[in-house]
């Protein structure tokens, strides 16, 4: 399967309001106007990236794949069929609350609903940040990644994600084991999924968005800090992904990692597949005192069907 990159996520939250002021204030995100109860959340020129639906409980309702074309997408809902997912397409209303041409759907072994789409809609030169930024990493590396956690890794996970969705293996960071991280094959970016293996855990881990420039995390860091959201890390550098970020959890309890920094060209880097003896260069300090159910959310409600 030729997947181009993450293109959206969606999100069921019981805390949509605050989010309104959060996003733009704290992520430098653009809040799209006048959507009815659903917060849609901009990064670049795209219609939206992230989406929060009202819920009463804090969820990954889908992660949404991009396909270059038509040509890609037909071939991936191909793809599907023979390694045994059906596929459920996406009605027209649908396809326009996510403003893409074509979406179809599947339950994950790791209960995440994977959307797979082609055409999103974007307006060019329209992205306005809800603060003084310098802009969002995304372009054709997608957005950011989601980390999930899972209660074991088993054969129909590793079959879903490297033979189905042909991911490439990016490292497990210094926890060799207990996480693993992967990117689509054409992508040059480190990672755009991974996964926290925690026996008796499911859910979503964090949220990772990468910016262009390192004073907009400092910035970000100043008003997580003011404003109270609690720090799940500290600044620090990873080791084996060469990025700088901090961890905070959002209004929904989970964590959002704000980075800058990521490697140009992840696909030729010598620490791809190189074995980390640390997390972190400097820095990453976790916070002991931080609600440690933040990190414990079923990822499997589906949203819009
Ligand atoms: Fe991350």
């Amino acid at each position: 399967m030729d997947i181009v990159g993450l293109g959206y996520i969606g999100l069921t939250s019981a805390h949509v309001a605050d989010w309104r002021s959060y996003a733009p204030d704290v992520l430098g995100m653009q809040v799209r106007p006048s959507e009815g109860e659903t917060l849609l959340l901009r990064m670049d020129d795209r219609h939206h990236r992230i989406a929060l639906h009202p819920g009463q409980q804090e969820r990954l309702a889908y992660v949404g794949w991009e396909l270059l074309d038509r040509v890609a997408w037909d071939e991936c809902l191909r793809i599907l069929e023979v390694a045994g997912y059906t596929a459920d397409v996406a009605d027209r209303q649908l396809c326009d609350e996510r403003a893409v041409h074509a979406m179809a759907w599947i339950i994950g072994p790791d209960h995440v609903r994977h959307e797979f789409f082609y055409g999103a809609a974007f307006n060019t030169h329209t992205f306005l940040p809800g603060r003084p930024h310098h802009g969002f990493v995304t372009g054709d590396g997608g957005f950011g990644h989601v980390v999930v956690t899972v209660p074991e890794w088993t054969d129909d996970l590793d079959r879903f994600i490297e033979k189905v969705l042909s991911f490439k293996w990016f490292g497990s960071g210094a926890d060799v084991g207990k996480r693993r991280f992967y990117r689509p094959k054409r992508n040059h970016r480190t990672h755009s999924i991974g996964y926290s293996i925690v026996p008796g855990l499911l859910g979503l881990n964090h949220v990772g968005i990468e910016v262009n420039d390192l004073d907009d995390v400092g910035i970000a860091y100043d008003r997580v800090l003011e404003r109270g959201y609690p720090l799940m890390a500290t600044l620090g550098r990873h080791t084996q992904d060469p990025v700088i970020s901090f961890y905070h959890f959002s209004p929904s309890g989970f964590p959002i990692e704000y980075i800058h920094g990521g490697i140009e060209d992840s696909t030729a880097h010598p620490f791809v597949e190189g074995k980390s003896e640390s997390l972190s260069v400097w820095g990453h300090k976790f916070n002991t005192d931080a609600p440690r159910t933040a990190t414990v959310y079923a990822a499997t409600e589906s949203v819009g069907r």
